[in-house]
């Protein structure tokens, strides 16, 4: 079949040759049911007085036809649930990963370094990508028509896509989840590049010795409680590991909602001073360092 733009993404080939044989399936189908009627009408039409037949029936038939049927349709279910577990399943190794940020009407894009760009996303092609999304204020839904990929954001909570783009191109973004007046504007465009080019682009040539979360981790003061000796907070590489990014985020954001067992509430809420690329990164950095 050929796509939007064919080759996009490993995945959006897939999802493309199942949706061709899905609909040709279903065409054939609905012609052969068309036919048989229009076939039928003539057949038995009531001006040629046929003798109704008494009892006509044959199971055969109608397991036969059944079966056949359910197994071909079941087929469709199993290969579609197989597409969209290849789909959601993370790859083992992540290259890069960006945080999308969407809010009324724009999308922002933050690299791993801290580069930042809007409603212009730049991708490495043939590496493995997460993307790691939150909206700032209402329901947003980032999609890649070309690559066959589509994800809300949601406010207050992380979600996430992985992608493998496989072709250098531009590509269209859209907010498929109505959004409020300006939806229709909330778009954008993505271009794919090769790696070299997109480090070059981003700034990430020259490569940073400490990552950008351990360094926000130090110089928020996050260190001075959050400490092997310390009394006041808990030590956080033994205890990451048990809780999700979206509740980390939330401690950071609002530490007053959860305290741990044992610690005072003592900790004062980072809402107005880091961004929620600040946030991701010291998530980030917490991840790299915890015990499990
Ligand atoms: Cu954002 Cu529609």
């Amino acid at each position: 079949m050929k796509g939007l733009y064919p080759g996009t993404t490993i995945a959006a080939n897939h999802l493309d040759t199942f949706t061709l044989i899905l609909t040709l399936t279903c065409s054939l189908v609905t012609v052969g049911i068309v036919i048989t009627t229009i076939y039928f009408c003539y057949k038995f039409h009531a001006s040629k007085k046929l003798q109704h037949p008494e009892n006509f029936q044959s199971t055969k038939i109608e397991v036969l036809w059944t079966s056949i049927t359910l197994i071909i349709f079941m087929s469709f279910f199993t290969w579609a649930t197989y597409l969209y577990k290849v789909q959601i399943t993370p790859p083992k190794k992540v290259d890069y990963e960006i945080l999308v940020y969407g809010k009324r009407w724009m999308w922002k894009f933050y690299h791993q370094n801290g580069f930042a760009e809007v409603n212009h996303l730049h991708l490495p092609k043939n590496k493995n990508i997460r993307l790691t999304m939150i909206s700032k204020d209402v329901i947003h839904s980032f999609f890649l028509p070309d690559f066959r990929l589509k994800q809300d954001l949601l406010p207050e909570t992380y979600t996430y896509l992985h992608l493998r783009p496989a072709k250098n191109g531009k590509y269209r973004i859209y907010c498929a989840e109505y959004c409020g007046s300006y939806h229709a504007k909330m778009t954008g465009i993505t271009t794919v590049m090769n790696e070299t080019d997109y480090l070059a682009h981003t700034g990430m040539l020259q490569k940073q010795t400490t990552s950008r979360g351990h360094d926000l981790f130090i110089k928020s003061g996050c260190i001075s409680c959050h400490n092997n000796e310390s009394q006041t907070a808990p030590f956080l590489p033994h205890y990451t590991a048990k809780r999700t990014d979206a509740f980390l985020r939330r401690s950071i954001l609002y530490p007053k909602e959860y305290v741990e067992k044992g610690f005072e509430p003592v900790m004062p809420s980072f809402k107005e001073i880091l961004s929620e690329k600040d946030i991701k990164d010291i998530i980030d950095y917490l991840r790299a360092t915890e015990v499990k």
